[in-house]
């Protein structure tokens, strides 16, 4: 592991609340993993003790056990012992961030009761489809929206938070792993959403690496171009992550690749199927001096393993990865 990397991992964790402790030997693995061709399984040994330290990072707050992107879910996620809560960002018409994974509203709220007429209609496959759009609304009109009875009846009332209420319910209790999503969308509409961004930390003063040793900050996105802008335009020395999934990440995971992400961030996040067949990623990737903390583990959906536990467990140990991205707080492997 480079020298390089190690100092960039240190300023990544440095100031994280909790530096989570894998004990690897109380781990009953079971025979459940493909190797699928590659370098990848066959390492735990249930006799060995090994520490590791990696990361936790809760994805849209501990969103398998409440609706994702509430206060409740981020609350839960830091109960749970998340290092780092991971809200999406979007952007109401009045110009405000809110957490919020979708484009839309629809899914994750009761926009359609509320205002039933505030759809646009697009096409998808030659067919109308009608979409509330949360750039359409403002801020006023979207916390009037129930945005956790949808998840179940005991999270009913639950709003669409502002990105600076998320700030001030994690500040001191974990860090926060902020995604500018669809920031290009914004962008076409005459939003800017890096600045925004970086004007809401400031105001928290929570715009400068270890600003706050409590509240570690870290922006991610699936835009080269947005984490370009965070940068090069605005000349943020926050850490920096790459999203990786899709028809062009065989090309970012080249060598030659992630020397270029490297030019722009400081660590990747790709999808975890990317790394499953491609265990030599993650060394190239601290080769390059950038993290990697895959995405998305969930119970529902641990492929190929016999639990989440040991699934997580596997990415951590036998990958090297530096932490995990999972709708799962508590079931990450300590
Ligand atoms: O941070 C990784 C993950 O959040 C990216 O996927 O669609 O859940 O934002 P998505
Ligand atoms: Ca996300």
């Amino acid at each position: 592991m480079s020298r390089q990397f190690m100092e960039l991992r240190g300023k990544l964790r440095a100031g994280s609340p909790v530096m989570t402790a894998l004990v690897v030997g109380v781990l009953v693995v079971g025979a459940g993993c493909s190797d699928g061709g590659g370098n990848w399984g066959g390492a735990l040994q249930e006799e060995a003790a090994e520490e590791v330290s990696a990361l936790l990072v809760a994805h849209r707050g501990a969103s398998a056990y409440a609706p994702e992107h509430t206060l409740a879910a981020y609350e839960l996620a830091i109960d749970q012992g998340a290092d780092y809560v991971e809200p999406d960002l979007q952007i109401t018409r009045d110009g405000v961030l809110i957490a919020l994974h979708d484009l839309t509203l629809n899914r994750t709220t009761d926009v359609e009761l509320v205002f039933p007429d505030r759809f646009r209609v697009d096409t998808v496959r030659g067919e109308p489809v009608q979409r509330w759009y949360a750039n359409d609304f403002d801020l006023e009109e979207i916390l009037r929206l129930d945005a956790g009875a949808w998840f179940g009846e005991e999270f009913a009332g639950a709003r669409v938070p502002l990105f600076s209420e998320v700030i001030d319910v994690v500040r001191g209790r974990a860090g926060i792993f902020a995604e500018t999503k669809a920031p290009e969308v914004y962008g076409d509409r005459g939003f800017d959403m890096e600045r925004l961004v970086l004007v809401e930390l400031s105001q928290h003063g929570l715009d400068r690496p270890g600003a706050d040793p409590d509240t570690p900050i870290v922006i991610q996105s699936f835009s080269a171009a947005s984490l370009r802008i965070l940068r090069d335009e605005l000349g943020t020395e926050l850490p920096l992550t790459y999203l990786i999934s899709g028809p062009d990440a065989e090309d970012w995971l080249s060598a030659e690749g992630l020397i270029r992400v490297r030019a722009f961030a400081t660590g990747i996040a790709p999808t975890k199927s990317l790394l499953v067949n491609r265990p030599e990623v993650v060394a190239r990737a601290h080769d390059a001096g950038l993290t990697v903390i895959p995405w998305t583990f969930g119970a529902s959906r641990a492929d190929q393993f016999d639990s989440l536990r040991e699934e997580m467990a596997r990415f951590l140990v036998d990958l090297g990865v530096d932490g995990l991205i999972t709708n799962n707080p508590d079931l990450f492997p300590r």
